[in-house]
């Protein structure tokens, strides 16, 4: 899905476009002596990201995804029919959709039973007929089996991932493909709708709203419904046992809260701080961008991290106070506006990690001066490797790293200092406004600070963000 930008930001990311058209070419043009005749391309199997060059394809733009499956959390088997919407961005004789789950049994095109094959994690598929550029079309995608899990470079796991009572469902990179044939990149976001049927007794919750939940011979099937464009990342639909608590925050978006009962004492203090965060955050960077909140917290240690699942974040183990904040501060950073190659990680993880330091403040604990100086932060001595690697750059080893979080954060309180409170604000705020629902990479944010502030920032940013070594002077 692409959401039209406002005209400042179209203008800084002008450049950047035509360099994305190298590697993901765009429609061929007509036939000599011909034009306007269609001409005929594959799509292209990249993205063109280098951390994960895979990820994402060309030629088309997905819509909206549904998911209609079973999952039985004995047997670990799921059955599952996923429909696709997109639209032609060009004359398509093939594309691909990013999957690594379970065998397919079929696949659809506008309703015609279509060839496909599989290569690692590409699904090729020749549409008969082809979609022309700008047509509508809809993949049907059968499949069954059992989906597993997928390591990142950084060692981590992601996907699917069975837990003792069902199974926790993230991401971020690249594990959506691992459940869901899609075009995996934020830069084409759609909105999703699951259909989750699982034993009586277990809850599936996803991103959005709870459409329905009804029992029948002993399946509860449970229809979420995500409103706002996503990007694939942000994907969940997480299975177990839950206890449930749906409120509605004091600005009146509804709230949908899942813990695992053995979490449910030590994340309290979390969860029960979720409107106050949406409050806070509200009023310092704008709208909230979503129809609803709230959060998953489930029992999946061998995971180890949280993540800012669309409008319920989401927890592998018991809810902290700052996490909560991190992961509530993501939706407007990170889910809303994403980034536009995983390069920009310090767009999320820095901003985020700044509404944590900016929420702690607000809340009574240190001040957010306080953090930047500490011996996590700034205080670290010159020679920790530490500040050994490029910010706006980080690699895909150091993508959850302190350094696009802890560094990123710092570049955020330095430009504070540099731009003054009001303009700072007014960048925050302009940042999630010109974004919104969309995708942006560093230049653009350069570009917005330098316009808000009237100021060249060149040195400054080069500072914090393309040099190594830690900044002395800016
Ligand atoms: N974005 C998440 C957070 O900051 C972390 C995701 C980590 N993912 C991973 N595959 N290691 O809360
Ligand atoms: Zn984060």
């Amino acid at each position: 899905m692409t959401i039209p930008r406002l005209r400042g930001a179209a203008l800084a990311t002008a450049g950047l476009l035509a360099a994305g058209a190298l590697v993901a070419p765009g429609p061929a043009s007509a036939a000599p002596g011909n034009p306007g005749a269609p001409r005929f391309s594959p799509g292209a199997p990249s993205i063109g990201d280098l951390y994960f060059p895979d990820q994402g394809n060309g030629g088309y733009d997905v819509q909206h995804y549904d998911l209609d499956f079973s999952y039985d959390p004995a047997t670990r088997f799921m059955d599952a029919t996923a429909t696709i919407t997109a639209r032609a961005t060009q004359d398509l004789d093939q594309f691909n959709l990013d999957f690594r789950g379970p065998e397919i049994s079929s696949l659809t095109v506008n309703g015609k039973k279509n060839d496909f094959t599989r290569d690692g994690q590409e699904l090729i598929v020749t549409p008969r007929p082809k979609p022309k550029t700008g047509q509508m079309f809809t993949v049907v995608v059968k499949y069954a089996g059992i989906p597993g899990p997928v390591t990142d470079p950084d060692g981590s796991i992601e996907g699917w991932i069975p837990t003792d009572d069902g199974a926790f469902v993230v991401g971020e990179p690249q594990g959506t493909p691992a459940w869901l044939p899609s075009n995996d990149t934020p830069t084409d976001k759609a909105t999703f709708r699951f259909t989750a049927k699982v034993p009586e007794g277990l809850t599936a919750v996803g991103n959005g709203q709870l459409l329905s939940q009804q029992t029948t011979d002993g399946w509860t099937t449970y229809v979420w419904d995500n409103t706002e464009p996503m990007a694939t990342y942000l994907a969940t639909i997480t299975i177990g046992r839950f206890v449930v608590t749906e409120s509605v925050t004091p600005s009146g978006v509804p709230s949908y809260v899942a813990i695992d009962p053995r979490l449910v004492t030590g994340s309290a203090n979390a969860v029960s701080q979720i409107p106050k965060m949406m409050e806070f955050f509200t009023g310092l960077f704008g709208p909230y961008p979503f129809a609803s909140t709230g959060a998953i917290v489930d029992y999946a240690p061998q995971v180890g991290y949280a993540l800012e699942t669309q409008t319920k974040p989401i927890f592998s183990n018991t809810a902290s106070v700052g996490t909560m904040a991190h992961e509530i501060a993501h939706q407007w950073y990170g889910n809303s506006v994403s980034p536009e190659r995983w390069k920009d990680i310090w767009l999320n993880e820095g901003f985020a990690t700044y509404g944590q330091w900016m929420y702690t403040e607000y809340n009574g604990g240190a001040t957010v001066q306080a953090t930047f100086n500490s011996s996590s932060n700034y205080g670290r001595a010159a020679s920790s490797s530490f500040w050994q690697i490029v910010l706006a750059d980080p690699g895909p080893m150091d993508m959850f790293s302190s350094i696009p979080y802890n560094r990123g954060a710092m570049t955020l309180h330095a430009l504070r200092g540099k731009v003054g409170e009001e303009t700072f604000l007014r960048i925050l705020r302009q940042w999630a406004e010109i974004h919104k629902y969309s995708h942006a990479a560093t230049t653009d944010f350069i570009g917005l600070a330098e316009r808000e502030s009237g100021q060249d920032l060149t040195a400054f940013f080069d500072v914090w963000l393309f040099q190594k070594g830690k900044p002395t002077s800016w």
